[in-house]
């Protein structure tokens, strides 16, 4: 089967692709308004890239009818958001956060979140989230015009904020302790326990087995020691 997406309109785009770019993570973002009303909205359309600096991206499609997300108007008007990252206990609320509620509500209330200060930038955090990254703005992308277009958010992460009770014995942030959801196509959810996850060391070089050329005196890639996972 084929599809030329030119032939089918945003709606059925969104159900075909939905399926397939998958498990995506959710970026539950908290802004404020020029007048201060918080905000918060999730975005799986939200991915990390580079390094040095650390961006961050996510991207809220306009309404129906071209109206861009209370989000967008809110890091247009402050160059500031925070990324909260979403755990299996809080995807009930975090979906009632999509809701859309009046650009007046504060969806802290109306989903049933905790506001917690940050460090450098002005929208709060969410207590419950086990993880939060304090962003400005680096640059907006809009792409396409009209309903449902598209428009990226690229930001630099400034601060990261982990809970103590995340971090491993290596002093990073354990995967399994966060149970991290995702959004899957339809109105499928997914998150990350030990169970569904694995362990595969980068290599370091090519395996001799498969390059003729390769020196015999280079380091092979012996699998590194297999870390215990948590629950
Ligand atoms: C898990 C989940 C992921 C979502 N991802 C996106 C997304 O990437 N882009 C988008 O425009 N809307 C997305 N939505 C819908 C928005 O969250 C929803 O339109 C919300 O009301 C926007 O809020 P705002 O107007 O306060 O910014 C998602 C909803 C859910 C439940």
């Amino acid at each position: 089967m084929q599809l030329t997406l030119a032939d089918l309109g945003p709606s059925q785009r969104h159900a075909w692709l939905t399926p397939l770019i998958v498990p995506r993570p959710i970026a539950l973002v908290s802004t404020l308004s020029a007048l201060g009303v918080g905000n918060l909205a999730p975005f799986s359309f939200f991915a990390m890239g580079g390094q040095s600096p650390q961006s961050i991206a996510f991207c809220p499609v306009s309404d129906r009818d071209g109206n861009p997300k209370d989000t967008l108007r809110n890091v247009l008007e402050t160059g500031e958001f925070v990324i909260n990252v979403v755990s299996r206990s809080m995807i009930e609320r975090v979906n009632q956060a999509s809701a859309p509620y009046p650009a007046d509500v504060d969806e802290f209330d109306a989903a049933g979140f905790t506001r917690m200060p940050s460090s450098v930038v002005k929208p709060p955090r969410v207590a419950e989230s086990l993880a939060q990254l304090e962003c400005k703005v680096f640059q907006i992308v809009p792409h396409g015009s009209g309903p449902q277009q598209s428009t990226w958010v690229i930001g630099e992460v400034l601060v990261l904020h982990v809970d103590d009770g995340l971090i491993a014995e290596d002093g990073l942030p354990d995967t399994t302790r966060l149970h991290p959801a995702a959004r899957l196509g339809r109105q499928e959810w997914a998150y990350v326990t030990a169970q569904n996850m694995l362990i595969l060391p980068r290599p370091v070089v090519v395996p001799s087995d498969l390059r003729s050329d390769v020196p015999s005196d280079l380091p092979s890639n012996k699998p590194a020691p297999r870390r215990t996972l948590g629950s």
